[in-house]
């Protein structure tokens, strides 16, 4: 379908061989809603590895706004649970090596043919503490390493200049328990570690770019996990190395809250999506249990360029976030893979996205230019060789079912 309407694309609207791969799922149980989860697998699908033409499908309109389903939540009209799908083009996928380990809310970094895959929970009450390597060359997962002792093992910042890996702040330990503001260098080339100096106040899922050599961090959630932040720091780095003492305040982001992209273009750097609001340790429980509390979800666009002041860009079609990972940059826009929409209306559980956007940096456009095997949250997105892969994450409980499936994760095959 998609190959076939591709031919009806205007040359200059095609984008040749772009193909899709799926890469090893480790995917894991919704932690905030199953006490004991144990893992299971995604069952691949047999398909060689084909060239899909993928962008743009010009029969996928733009979507302007968000449907609101107001009318039917009040009339008392059963609201579907995919309602917030969008039309998408089908694509094929591949699936890949296996990642090692099940992971949601890690972090990646792609440099080259390598993504280096950090952190994370393997189940809600288990951190990983080491960094995986894929190589998209030659689909392995080699070459595992240690973090060190004192780095956050989730809702992290992290960005890199191409050797360096910088990474900031983020929650230490399982379950909802606090940050930590210990930012650290990663070398990559000799796999070294080294210190930077501590962000000035902890923060979960901060949007985090190096920009015009500085290493900026903003927004993420407060120390209680829930509030939105707006505070906006930078600090002058230049080869693994701060060239400051200390972090600079910077003009604050007009909305605070976690896991947003942020990505620089051309030397613009764009906030896309994320929430306020987050799952919060309960009150008083020794192993700060995860509750759940109010989750906004945006689709806001903001964009800083020279002027140094905020402006409004288009939005997202649909409100996105768990995205800080799944994101890349193709051909002067902007792909992001999945995330998490708006809760359901009615039975107000967590929406999980199963498309794939683009916005055009040129037309300043957003499309919906395919769908996932299935919805996915928090996950780890890298391109190489025409090819965009994804792993780890939280999947759906099924095609018709968008909330975040309680047993996922990998080893059997379901
Ligand atoms: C990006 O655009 C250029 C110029 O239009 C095209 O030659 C190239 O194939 C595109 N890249 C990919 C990965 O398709
Ligand atoms: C909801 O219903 C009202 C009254 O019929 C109408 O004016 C409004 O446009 C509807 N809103 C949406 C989002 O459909
Ligand atoms: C990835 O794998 C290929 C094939 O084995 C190898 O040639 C390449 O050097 C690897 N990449 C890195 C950065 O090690």
């Amino acid at each position: 379908m998609v190959r076939a309407s591709a031919k009806h694309a205007s040359a200059t609207a095609r984008l040749l061989l772009i193909c899709i791969a799926l890469l090893g799922i480790a995917l894991l149980a919704d932690f905030f809603w199953a006490s004991s989860p144990h893992f299971s697998s995604w069952a691949p699908h047999e398909d060689k590895r084909q060239p899909t033409l993928l962008f743009p499908d010009p029969r996928i309109p733009t979507q302007g706004k968000t449907q609101s389903h107001k009318n039917e939540t009040l009339s008392g009209r059963i609201l579907s649970a995919t309602f917030a799908d969008l039309p998408a083009p089908k694509l094929k996928w591949e699936k890949m090596a296996p990642a090692p380990v099940p992971r949601l809310d890690g972090a990646a970094i792609q440099i080259k043919d390598l993504l280096y895959v950090f952190a994370g929970y393997g189940t809600i009450d288990l951190v990983h503490s080491h960094v995986d390597i894929y190589n998209f060359t030659d689909n392995t997962w080699r070459g595992r390493f240690e973090m060190p002792k004192e780095m956050a093992h989730s809702h992290l910042g992290m960005v890199t200049d191409g050797r360096y890996i910088y990474v900031v702040t983020g929650q230490y330990g399982p379950q909802c328990r606090g940050p930590t503001a210990h930012t650290f260098v990663l070398d990559t080339k000799t796999k070294k570690w080294s210190d930077l100096p501590p962000l000035p106040i902890p923060r979960y899922a901060p949007a985090t770019q190096l920009w015009r050599g500085r290493l900026h961090v903003m927004g993420g959630s407060k120390e209680n996990r829930h509030t939105p932040a707006i505070e906006h720091w930078s600090l002058a780095v230049k080869d693994g190395k701060a060239l400051d003492k200390e972090w600079r305040n910077e003009i604050p982001i007009p909305r605070g809250g976690p896991h947003r992209a942020c990505v620089v273009v051309d030397d613009r750097l764009y906030a896309i999506g994320g929430q306020e609001g987050d799952f919060m340790a309960k009150p008083g429980s020794p192993i700060f249990k995860c509750s759940r509390r109010n989750e906004i979800v945006y689709s806001d666009v903001y964009m800083l360029d020279d002027e140094m002041k905020w402006k409004v860009l288009p939005p997202m079609p649909k409100p996105d976030s768990h995205i800080e990972f799944a994101w890349v940059i193709v051909n002067n826009s902007i792909v992001l893979v999945g995330g998490t929409t708006e809760k359901h209306p009615v039975t107000k559980k967590m929406v999980l996205v199963g498309e794939i956007f683009q916005f055009n940096l040129n037309k300043l456009e957003w499309s919906v230019i395919g769908k996932l095997p299935f919805r996915v949250k928090t996950t780890l997105v890298g391109f190489w060789d025409g090819w965009l892969y994804f792993t780890s994450g939280q999947r759906d409980k099924g095609p018709d079912n968008p909330s975040p499936k309680k047993v996922i994760g990998e080893g059997e095959t379901r």
